[in-house]
């Protein structure tokens, strides 16, 4: 049964998996290991490039040694080394990717090198058979995709966003209104409490019938109706709540809009936005209420994981395809074209 260790160092999360396959048999997860800077970078709001990459190079080692230690696998018995070439910070995946380059040298295994994005759009099949054609909606905290997905890399662009991606838009109305980075989950929570119809945020590019996002109006509805409220802490959940039902009124109808231009069923969710339990809600009920099939990634493998680096790879490597040890990393490397 091949096994491969996948690498995953593209931002802020230093990540190592392992996953088995017999071929036409399901993925098997044996390990799944992350290291989060979260706290680390929680002080600055963001990201800080150079603490993260120092942080990746500092716990990657150990993780993949307890990596293998919990896949109860010797570094000899996997048979191909994987990392996320990008995109992503050029000083952070260089990090995952040296040592997944050096494993493979070393073990003379082959050497994998998978997008970023692929993974996620893979990840809500981790435990199925097969990728039957759907409409992939990828939304994290650096892309908003709408991908057409025939089969494993066979996808067609259908739009992206044109400024904020949506998980940055959560990160930065959160910024705004005081609370905790990473932003969805700060705003998730204190939306429970609000009302999503108390400010009326505008949808970008809701009703045009292209597929493309803008999610940078609503960001700067949020800022310019702040200095109107008298009390801003007293109105921070009704202002989460109608700010991420916007969010999710315009990524809901863009993709039923994709799934209605390309004939498909089927609407893959996928990224760290994909957790928010009110997104995955609304999209349930708008696909049972359309039998539209709606597959979800694993909370677990909505944000960043090696998990889902390594089952792109596993389908690469079923295969036979690999890359050579001198091929670069791309900071911007795109999902199709
Ligand atoms: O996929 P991911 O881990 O990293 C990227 O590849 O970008 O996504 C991280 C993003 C962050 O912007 C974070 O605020 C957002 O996912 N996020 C959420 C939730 N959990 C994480 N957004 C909305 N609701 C959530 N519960
Ligand atoms: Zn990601």
């Amino acid at each position: 049964m091949p096994a491969i260790l996948a690498i995953e160092s593209s931002c802020d999360e230093t990540a190592v998996a392992v996953v088995a396959a017999a071929a036409g048999e399901k993925a098997r997860v044996l390990t799944s290991e992350i290291s989060s800077q979260i706290e680390l970078h929680q002080p600055y709001g963001g990201v800080v490039p150079e603490l993260a990459s120092r942080n990746h190079s500092l716990v990657l080692r150990p993780l993949v040694e307890v990596a293998l230690r919990n896949a109860g696998l010797g570094i000899d018995q996997i048979d191909a080394f994987a990392a996320t070439a990008g995109p992503g910070l050029a000083s952070s995946l260089l990090i995952g990717n040296t040592a997944a380059k050096a494993m493979a040298l070393a073990m003379r295994k082959p050497f994998i090198a998978v997008n970023h994005l692929e993974g996620h759009l893979l990840s809500p099949f981790l435990h199925a058979t097969t990728v039957p054609p759907h409409i992939a909606l990828i939304i994290s905290g650096g892309h908003t995709l709408l991908i057409e997905v025939t089969t494993v890399a066979s996808y067609r662009k259908l739009g992206s966003t044109l400024d904020d991606a949506a998980g940055e838009a959560f990160d930065k109305v959160a910024k705004m209104l005081g609370l905790p980075y990473p932003g969805g989950p700060s705003i998730e929570k204190s939306a429970i409490d609000g009302n999503p119809r108390a400010f009326s945020f505008p949808r970008g590019l809701m009703h045009e019938s292209h597929f493309d996002f803008s999610f940078s109006g609503l960001k700067t509805s949020v800022l310019y109706t702040l200095p109107k409220i008298e009390n801003v802490a007293a109105a921070v959940p009704d202002l989460c709540a109608s700010f991420q039902a916007a969010v999710i009124d315009v990524l809901l109808h863009k993709s039923l809009q994709a799934l209605s231009a390309s004939g498909f069923s089927h609407l893959a969710l996928s990224g760290g936005v994909s957790l928010n339990k009110p997104l995955r809600a609304a999209f349930q009920q708008a696909c049972d209420d359309r039998k539209i099939r709606l597959s979800l990634a694993d909370p677990a493998l909505c944000t960043d994981n090696a998990a889902m680096i390594a089952f792109a790879a596993l389908l690469r490597h079923q295969i036979g395809q690999s890359d050579p040890l001198n091929s670069p990393i791309h900071p911007n490397l795109p999902l199709v074209g």
